[in-house]
C-alpha cells in the first residue's frame, strides 16, 4: 500500500494557499497571548508561527517528519504525533487545525484525544474538506487508477464527514457545537491541476510505472478541466469545507 508522504519543499511552492486560505479558521480561534494551543496537523508550521507570533504558546503536531523537520526550522516546539493517538492531558486552552483532518480517517479516535488534550472549557477549533470535498478530481483519480487495475495498492486517502455525521461524533464525545458550517469553497490553484495531483496524491504517482506517471496526470487533468478550468486557464479545486468551533464543557 502506498502512502501520501510530504515535501516541505514542494509545498511551500506549490501549496501556500492552504496556509492562507486558513486565516479565517484562525480569526474564527481568536487567539488570546498567552493561551496554550495545540496545532494539529500543523505542517510546515507557516500557520502554527502566526498563532505564535500572536503571543500563543504553541505546539505543533504532525505525522510527517520532513514536516516536524520544516517546523522545527521555524523555531517551534513541533512534535512527530499521530493525530488518532494523541497523548496530551488537559494542557490545551484550544485545539486548532487548518486542512489537516480529513488526514486522519479514524475520526473518533481524532475527536477522542483532542477532547483530553484540552482543559475545561477549552475549545476545538478547525476546518476540513466536508462530504463531496473534490468530488471531481476523486472521481477522475480513481477511474484513472481502476483504468490500470490499480485501485486497491491505493486506499482512499481521506476521510470527509457530512456536518451531520461530525456534529454527532463530537455531541456524542461530549463537546458542545458553538458552529458548524459546511459550505462549497471552489479553491484558485497557483499552477495547474497535475502540480496539486503531484504535490497531494504522491502515494497515487508512487504505484504508478515511472513512464506512466505524466500520462496518468494528463488524463485526470483533462477529465476535469471543463469543470475546474476557465477561458482564461484558471485551475481551481472543487473543495468543500466543514468549519466548526466546539466547547469542552
Ligand atoms: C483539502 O484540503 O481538502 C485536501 C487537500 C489535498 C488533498 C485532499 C484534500
Amino acid at each position: 500500500m502506498a502512502e501520501q508522504t510530504w515535501n516541505p519543499e514542494d509545498y511551500g511552492r506549490n501549496a501556500r494557499f492552504v496556509t492562507d486560505l486558513g486565516m479565517p479558521v484562525v480569526e474564527l480561534l481568536a487567539p488570546k497571548p498567552g493561551e496554550r494551543i495545540l496545532d494539529l496537523g500543523c505542517g510546515d508550521g507557516v500557520l502554527t508561527k502566526k498563532l505564535r507570533d500572536r503571543g500563543c504558546r504553541v505546539v505543533g503536531a504532525d505525522a510527517s517528519p520532513d514536516f516536524i523537520r520544516a517546523a522545527k526550522a521555524l523555531g517551534l516546539d513541533a512534535r512527530l504525533m499521530d493525530g488518532q493517538d494523541l497523548s496530551f492531558r488537559e494542557e490545551f486552552d484550544a485545539v486548532f487545525s487548518n486542512a489537516a483532518l480529513h488526514w486522519m480517517k479514524q475520526l473518533e479516535k481524532v475527536i477522542d484525544g483532542v477532547f483530553r488534550a484540552l482543559k475545561p472549557g477549552g475549545r476545538f477549533v478547525a476546518e476540513m474538506g466536508g462530504k463531496g470535498n473534490i468530488a471531481r478530481i476523486e472521481a477522475a483519480t480513481r477511474r484513472a487508477l481502476q483504468k490500470r487495475g490499480l485501485e486497491k495498492k491505493v486506499p482512499e486517502p481521506n476521510a470527509y464527514p457530512s456536518p451531520g455525521e461530525y456534529r454527532t461524533l463530537l455531541e456524542k464525545r461530549g463537546f458542545q457545537v458553538r458552529t458548524l458550517e459546511y459550505f462549497p469553497r471552489p479553491t484558485p490553484l497557483p499552477k495547474d491541476l497535475k502540480t496539486w495531483l503531484s504535490t497531494f496524491r504522491k502515494d497515487h504517482l508512487a504505484v504508478l510505472e515511472p513512464g506512466d506517471r505524466e500520462v496518468f496526470l494528463e488524463e485526470v487533468q483533462e477529465e476535469v478541466r471543463p469543470f475546474l478550468c476557465d477561458a482564461q486557464g484558471r485551475w481551481s479545486a472543487d473543495y468543500v469545507r466543514l468549519r466548526f468551533a466546539a466547547f469542552k464543557p
